[in-house]
């Protein structure tokens, strides 16, 4: 699986961390779309990146960082076909899966400790789309 993944300067530290984790993963590989310094950027920029590398099928998955991984999902999610989760528990993790299949995960590298990130991640990567009804409503997502 191909993940692209980008950050702010407020999520630069986490992706870095959230990379090593990913390197140790022979099922994945990486593509770093920046940002690559913790010198100050606007996280619309990344997240529109990572987004259409997804959109395009350049990448199979995202993961967005930035301070509270709000702005950063807010820009993943104007790309279309993108459905991004902003994840603060492995419960929610699971769920944006299962439920909303989303093809992007998003991460608060302030917000959220780098542990529970990684373990957020692994989730996210391991859990399946239930289908179903769900189906129903992540296609009403995409014909927005
Ligand atoms: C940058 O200071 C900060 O605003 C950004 O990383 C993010 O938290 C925005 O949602």
């Amino acid at each position: 699986m191909i993940i692209a993944i980008a950050s702010d300067h407020g999520g630069y530290a986490l992706k870095e961390k959230i990379k090593e984790y990913l390197r140790e993963r022979e099922d994945v590989k990486i593509v770093d779309l920046g940002t690559n310094s913790e010198e100050s950027v606007d996280y619309p920029v990344y997240g529109k990146a990572c987004g259409e590398a997804v959109a395009s099928g350049k990448a199979d998955r995202g993961i967005v960082v930035c301070g509270t991984g709000i702005g950063i999902s807010i820009a993943a999610n104007k790309v279309k076909g993108i459905r991004c989760g902003l994840c603060t528990s492995v419960e929610m993790a699971r769920l944006t899966r299962q439920h909303n299949n989303a093809n992007m995960l998003a991460l608060g590298g302030r917000t959220t400790d780098e542990e529970l990130a990684i373990r957020i991640t692994e989730t996210w990567l391991d859990t399946e789309f239930e289908g179903g009804r769900h189906k129903r409503r992540t296609d009403m997502l995409d014909n927005m």
